[in-house]
Protein backbone atom coordinates (compact mmCIF):
# COMPACT_ATOMS: atom_id res chain seq x y z
CA UNK A 1 0.00 0.00 0.00
CA UNK A 2 1.38 3.72 -0.78
CA UNK A 3 1.31 6.13 1.99
CA UNK A 4 -1.26 7.99 1.89
CA UNK A 5 -1.24 11.61 1.78
CA UNK A 6 -2.98 13.42 4.50
CA UNK A 7 -3.35 17.25 6.25
CA UNK A 8 -3.37 17.88 9.76
CA UNK A 9 -4.04 21.45 11.28
CA UNK A 10 -3.09 22.84 14.48
CA UNK A 11 -5.90 25.73 15.27
CA UNK A 12 -3.88 28.21 17.70
CA UNK A 13 -4.57 31.74 19.79
CA UNK A 14 -2.98 35.05 20.54
CA UNK A 15 -3.52 38.33 20.91
CA UNK A 16 -1.33 41.05 19.54
CA UNK A 17 -1.35 45.22 19.21
CA UNK A 18 -0.27 46.63 16.28
CA UNK A 19 -0.42 50.14 13.69
CA UNK A 20 -0.56 49.90 10.41
CA UNK A 21 1.82 52.51 9.10
CA UNK A 22 3.83 53.21 6.08
CA UNK A 23 6.75 55.92 7.34
CA UNK A 24 7.93 56.96 3.53
CA UNK A 25 4.18 58.40 3.53
CA UNK A 26 2.50 61.63 4.69
CA UNK A 27 -0.02 61.64 7.79
CA UNK A 28 -2.78 62.05 5.66
CA UNK A 29 -1.79 59.31 3.44
CA UNK A 30 -1.04 56.83 6.19
CA UNK A 31 -4.83 57.79 7.55
CA UNK A 32 -6.45 57.73 4.48
CA UNK A 33 -4.92 53.91 3.72
CA UNK A 34 -5.17 52.41 6.77
CA UNK A 35 -7.68 54.33 8.79
CA UNK A 36 -8.43 52.90 12.69
CA UNK A 37 -5.44 50.44 11.86
CA UNK A 38 -3.28 53.92 11.69
CA UNK A 39 -4.24 54.93 14.97
CA UNK A 40 -0.92 56.52 16.74
CA UNK A 41 -1.78 54.29 20.19
CA UNK A 42 -2.14 51.23 18.56
CA UNK A 43 -5.20 48.91 19.01
CA UNK A 44 -5.53 44.88 19.63
CA UNK A 45 -6.37 41.46 17.85
CA UNK A 46 -7.38 38.52 18.66
CA UNK A 47 -5.90 36.59 16.08
CA UNK A 48 -6.97 32.82 15.14
CA UNK A 49 -3.95 30.85 13.86
CA UNK A 50 -4.58 27.43 11.58
CA UNK A 51 -1.33 26.06 11.18
CA UNK A 52 -1.67 23.50 8.64
CA UNK A 53 0.91 20.46 7.73
CA UNK A 54 0.97 17.86 4.58
CA UNK A 55 2.30 14.55 4.10
CA UNK A 56 2.50 11.39 3.71
CA UNK A 57 1.20 9.41 6.98
CA UNK A 58 4.35 7.61 8.86
CA UNK A 59 3.32 3.53 8.24
CA UNK A 60 4.94 2.86 11.96
CA UNK A 61 2.78 5.23 14.04
CA UNK A 62 -0.02 6.32 11.78
CA UNK A 63 0.53 9.75 12.28
CA UNK A 64 1.07 12.32 9.79
CA UNK A 65 3.56 14.33 12.47
CA UNK A 66 3.22 14.18 16.19
CA UNK A 67 0.74 17.19 17.41
CA UNK A 68 2.27 17.80 20.42
CA UNK A 69 5.83 18.35 18.97
CA UNK A 70 3.97 20.99 16.42
CA UNK A 71 2.09 22.41 19.21
CA UNK A 72 5.43 22.47 21.21
CA UNK A 73 7.14 24.56 17.90
CA UNK A 74 4.01 27.03 17.39
CA UNK A 75 4.47 27.76 20.97
CA UNK A 76 8.13 28.41 20.90
CA UNK A 77 8.46 30.17 17.16
CA UNK A 78 5.35 31.87 17.82
CA UNK A 79 3.04 32.54 20.76
CA UNK A 80 6.36 33.25 22.93
CA UNK A 81 7.25 35.87 20.62
CA UNK A 82 3.83 37.94 19.54
CA UNK A 83 1.21 36.65 22.46
CA UNK A 84 0.55 40.00 23.78
CA UNK A 85 3.16 41.56 22.31
CA UNK A 86 2.84 44.97 21.16
CA UNK A 87 4.17 43.97 17.40
CA UNK A 88 5.56 47.17 16.27
CA UNK A 89 7.72 48.10 19.15
CA UNK A 90 8.19 44.62 20.99
CA UNK A 91 9.11 42.20 17.93
CA UNK A 92 11.96 42.05 15.60
CA UNK A 93 10.63 40.98 12.82
CA UNK A 94 7.94 43.77 12.87
CA UNK A 95 10.42 46.64 13.74
CA UNK A 96 10.66 47.54 9.96
CA UNK A 97 7.61 45.83 8.68
CA UNK A 98 4.01 47.06 8.57
CA UNK A 99 2.61 44.15 10.61
CA UNK A 100 -0.63 43.49 7.96
CA UNK A 101 -2.21 39.97 8.14
CA UNK A 102 -0.47 39.50 5.24
CA UNK A 103 3.16 39.83 6.52
CA UNK A 104 2.08 38.52 10.09
CA UNK A 105 1.40 35.42 8.07
CA UNK A 106 4.65 35.29 5.86
CA UNK A 107 6.50 35.43 9.01
CA UNK A 108 4.85 32.66 11.17
CA UNK A 109 5.22 30.66 7.89
CA UNK A 110 9.13 31.58 7.60
CA UNK A 111 9.40 31.07 11.40
CA UNK A 112 7.46 27.69 11.64
CA UNK A 113 9.30 26.48 8.17
CA UNK A 114 12.55 26.72 9.63
CA UNK A 115 12.49 24.29 12.09
CA UNK A 116 9.64 21.84 10.54
CA UNK A 117 11.39 18.88 8.42
CA UNK A 118 11.15 19.46 4.58
CA UNK A 119 9.11 16.25 4.21
CA UNK A 120 6.05 18.51 5.20
CA UNK A 121 4.51 21.05 3.05
CA UNK A 122 3.13 23.77 5.47
CA UNK A 123 0.77 26.92 5.14
CA UNK A 124 -0.87 29.27 7.45
CA UNK A 125 -3.79 30.63 7.32
CA UNK A 126 -4.54 33.62 10.37
CA UNK A 127 -7.97 35.51 10.86
CA UNK A 128 -7.08 38.95 12.06
CA UNK A 129 -11.28 39.06 12.06
CA UNK A 130 -13.63 36.85 12.03
CA UNK A 131 -14.59 37.86 8.82
CA UNK A 132 -11.05 38.90 7.31
CA UNK A 133 -8.09 36.26 7.20
CA UNK A 134 -5.48 35.14 4.90
CA UNK A 135 -3.49 32.33 3.74
CA UNK A 136 0.21 31.67 2.70
CA UNK A 137 1.23 30.44 0.69
CA UNK A 138 -0.86 30.47 -2.09
CA UNK A 139 -0.01 28.06 -4.95
CA UNK A 140 -2.53 28.47 -8.42
NI1 LIG B 1 -5.63 46.32 13.03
Amino acid sequence: MNNKRITVFRKEHFNAAHRLNNPAWSVERNKAVFGLCNNDNFHGHNYELIVQVSGEIDPETGYLIDLKILSDLIKEEVLNRFDHKNLNLDTQEFKHLNPTAENIAVVIYDLIRAKLDERYTLKIRLYETERNFVEYPTEW
